[in-house]
């Protein structure tokens, strides 16, 4: 068949496309809609492949939006193959104060930090559960949302782990954070997508996938056009927060990012798992637990552990092993594959316990040294939990100021800030 012959076929099909019916919050892994429809692979980075209202009643959870929809859409993964991946847009309502001219509207896309090797723990249907909930003394993910409606924003929450929930592969991340702006700009769901205006904000695991989409759009989506990024608790080298996270609370993060690392790579999986003690109190059924739980359920389970204990060889299992590290090297460390090329508001506590700040201090200094305008923010107060809290208002205003054009970038600006409004000390 020809390639003009397909893309017709495909064209046919994607056509007829129209918003299916609400029903009840299903978990990904048990709802047929996840799946990618015939003919996938030949529609466009960005395509609509279904759409519908989101299940239930969303807007009784997240308050400010009129309504949401589930938008599935055809995206790329780690190994640059036709993948798919579902986001939920979110419409203000009309009684917002900030109430912006249709015209001249503006959409968030909100990366959440939902850090799991389990697709079940995808905002699309976490927002009923998890999301909703606060953890970790912070509130819940759902007030990021309601929020930032409540400016008149559109607000867009990618399932950017894509279907097989890969935490830590940062191509697939960056891809289907791009691409779930093109869905959510071409779904019609906002009036005049030529005039919006559109961002991107996340923190840690949310930062991942916001900073692989802002490193990856000028080659990816080069048609996009961004009015900044605000990123906090940046993650820039991925295998240093193995060494500073393992045998604290935290320490749960580690089993879920190699099980999600390797979601693309059944050899490299098959060695991770090979290399788990079978017995012991540190042992391969304990540790392929991190498939079936969400990130604070981790947290929990393996709190104060030092993961390099689960493995036959230790940590030189995973970290510089012939298998893994190709695998961390080409998703795991930020500033390889491009820069942002739109304004960047960076903000990181200098006491950052998961990741450390010199990091993110080298990844600034790249980035201004290429031209990237870049506005960073080191708290010198509290870790990189609080940071979430102390954080959180400093990126809204100043996404507010990039949405209204108040905001002048002016090359680069790196000052140390003092700032505590939260008593979580972390
Ligand atoms: C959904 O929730 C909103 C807000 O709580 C309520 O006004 C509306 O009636 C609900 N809709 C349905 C169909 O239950
Ligand atoms: C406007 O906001 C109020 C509370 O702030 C809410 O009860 C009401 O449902 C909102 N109106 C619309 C149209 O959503
Ligand atoms: C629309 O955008 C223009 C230019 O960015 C700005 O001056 C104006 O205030 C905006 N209007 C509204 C209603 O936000
Ligand atoms: C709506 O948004 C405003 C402005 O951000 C906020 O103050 C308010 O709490 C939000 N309302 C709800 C119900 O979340
Ligand atoms: C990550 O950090 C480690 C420890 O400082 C360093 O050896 C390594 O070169 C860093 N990796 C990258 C890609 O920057
Ligand atoms: C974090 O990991 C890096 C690389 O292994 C190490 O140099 C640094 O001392 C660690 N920091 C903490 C606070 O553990
Ligand atoms: C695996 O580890 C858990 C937690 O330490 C323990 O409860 C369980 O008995 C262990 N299983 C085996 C087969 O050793
Ligand atoms: C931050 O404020 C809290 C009270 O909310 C206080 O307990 C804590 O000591 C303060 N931290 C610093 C470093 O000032």
């Amino acid at each position: 068949m020809s390639r003009f012959f397909c893309s017709l076929l495909a064209l046919s099909y994607f056509l007829k496309i129209s918003i299916s019916a609400a029903t009840e919050p299903t978990p990904p892994s048990e709802d047929p809609w996840y799946t990618a429809p015939p003919h996938f692979a030949s529609a466009a980075p960005g395509d609509i492949l279904r759409i519908r209202h989101a299940p239930g009643n969303l807007t009784s959870i997240v308050g400010n939006a009129s309504a949401a929809y589930n938008i599935l859409f055809r995206t790329t993964d780690s190994h640059y193959k036709p993948s798919w991946a579902v986001t939920t847009l979110f419409i203000p309502n009309s009684n917002t104060s900030n109430r912006v001219d249709a015209h001249n509207a503006s959409l968030l896309s909100i990366q959440f930090a939902y850090n799991s090797a389990n697709v079940d723990s995808s905002p699309s249907y976490g927002l009923y559960n998890t999301l909703a909930a606060p953890g970790l003394g912070i509130p819940p993910s759902t007030e990021d949302i309601s929020q930032t409606l409540g400016h008149g924003w559109y607000v867009n929450t990618p399932d950017f782990e894509g279907p097989l929930a890969s935490f830590g592969l940062g191509i697939q991340e960056g891809h289907a954070t791009l691409d779930s702006v093109r869905a959510a700009l071409s779904s019609k769901l906002i009036p005049h997508p030529k005039s919006t205006k559109y961002a991107m904000w996340g923190y840690s695991g949310g930062s991942l996938a916001s900073e692989w989409a802002s490193e990856l759009q000028e080659q990816y989506a080069p048609e996009l056009a961004f009015s900044g990024a605000a990123l906090g608790g940046m993650v820039p080298n991925f295998t240093n927060i193995f060494d500073n996270i393992t045998g604290s609370p935290y320490a749960g993060l580690i089993p879920l990012v190699l099980l999600g690392s390797t979601s693309q790579d059944p050899e490299a999986r098959d060695y991770l798992v090979s290399r788990l003690h079978q017995s012991g109190p540190y042992n391969a059924s304990y540790f392929l637990h991190g498939l079936d739980i969400d990130v604070n359920t981790a947290f929990g389970v393996y709190a104060g552990q030092n993961i390099y204990d689960y493995f036959i060889g230790g940590r030189q299992d995973i970290v510089g092993n012939p298998i893994l590290q190709p695998i961390f090297n080409r998703n795991g460390y930020e500033g390889f594959h491009g820069v942002p090329r739109f304004p960047t508001f960076v903000y990181k506590a200098v006491g950052d316990e998961f990741s450390r700040v010199q990091d993110t201090d080298a990844l600034v200094e790249r980035w201004c040294s290429v031209g990237t305008p870049t506005w960073y923010q080191r708290n010198l107060v509290g870790g990189h939990i609080a940071e979430i809290t102390n954080g959180r208002g400093r990126a809204i205003e100043w996404l507010k100021t990039v949405f209204d054009g108040t905001y002048k970038p002016n090359g680069c600006l790196v000052e140390d800030v003092t700032v505590n409004i939260t008593s979580i000390t972390a």
